[in-house]
């Protein structure tokens, strides 16, 4: 059994590796069930600022589990901090005892401060980092990578600067531009159901957010931007390997 939260569709492609029927964290959020149990249970998600969204936290407190081996993948871009170990000591507040952590390089979806057009440029050999977890999660490997300092002291600054910006919680940096035709894809895709179309446009609800970004990454005509800057504000990323329906698939509240 494979949970897994996206945006871009890295964490689903990574969650593919382990599973041909991975499971939606939104999808199961929006359901009540919360008892799971399997001979292995694993979790893909994205690291954001050195944490797991905060759906995967709240999933994590809300369900519990029954497992010989409980794994995480976290998929991260460009410095994971102590994602693992912080990641692990989140899971056992939660009662999950984490087996096995292992973080893949991937393309960083952070919109104010990668360019998706060099991003996406980049060979991160993520492949091979995939086949590298499957081997070890198959031979049931146990491991929670200890992080240098360095990372912890990264954490601890960005996750005090995010105390102080409830900008990334309620989605307040999230604007649509005048180029929306109002498609509707960002509230396809978005996992707590923060926009809805009027007058043929879209509008942002002031709500909870998660700041995964994947209203901007998916829009196809790039008019959701970002009131703070925007490293490349012509160029969105989705992975390759990942339609957009299976975006909507992971994410829309249908
Ligand atoms: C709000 C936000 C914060 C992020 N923080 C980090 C981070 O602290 N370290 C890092 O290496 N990547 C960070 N990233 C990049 C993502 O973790 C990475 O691109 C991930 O693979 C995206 O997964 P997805 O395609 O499944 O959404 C962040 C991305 C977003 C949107």
């Amino acid at each position: 059994m494979v949970f897994y939260f996206t945006a871009t569709g890295n964490s689903l492609y990574a969650a593919k590796y382990f599973s041909d029927a991975p499971l939606s964290i939104p999808q199961v959020m929006r359901g009540t069930q919360r008892q799971f149990s399997d001979d292995a249970i694993g979790i893909v998600c994205p690291v954001y600022a050195g944490e797991p969204p905060k759906m995967v936290k709240e999933f994590l407190r809300e369900s519990s589990f029954q497992a010989d081996y409980f794994y995480f993948i976290l998929t991260y871009g460009f410095d994971q901090t102590d994602a693992p170990e912080f990641t692990a000591r989140l899971a056992a507040e939660a009662g999950v005892h984490a087996d096995y952590i292992a973080s893949i390089l991937m393309v960083d979806n952070y919109l104010p401060m990668f360019d998706m057009a060099v991003e996406i440029a980049m060979d991160k050999h993520v492949e091979e980092q995939l086949t590298t977890a499957v081997q070890a999660v198959s031979e049931r490997v146990h491991g929670i990578p200890e992080a240098a300092e360095e990372g912890r002291k990264l954490h601890a600054q960005v996750a005090a600067m995010n105390r102080e910006q409830p900008a990334f919680n309620d989605g307040s940096q999230i604007t649509v531009l005048d180029s929306c035709i109002g498609c509707g894809v960002c509230q396809s895709v978005c996992p707590v159901g923060n926009f809805y179309l009027e007058g043929g446009k879209a509008r942002r609800k002031q709500t909870t957010c998660e700041f995964c970004l994947a209203c901007a990454q998916n829009c196809p005509q790039k008019a959701i931007g970002l009131s703070m800057a925007d490293k490349n504000p012509g160029a969105r990323y989705r992975n390759p390997h990942i339609s957009l329906q299976e975006i909507i698939q992971a994410n829309a509240n249908s």
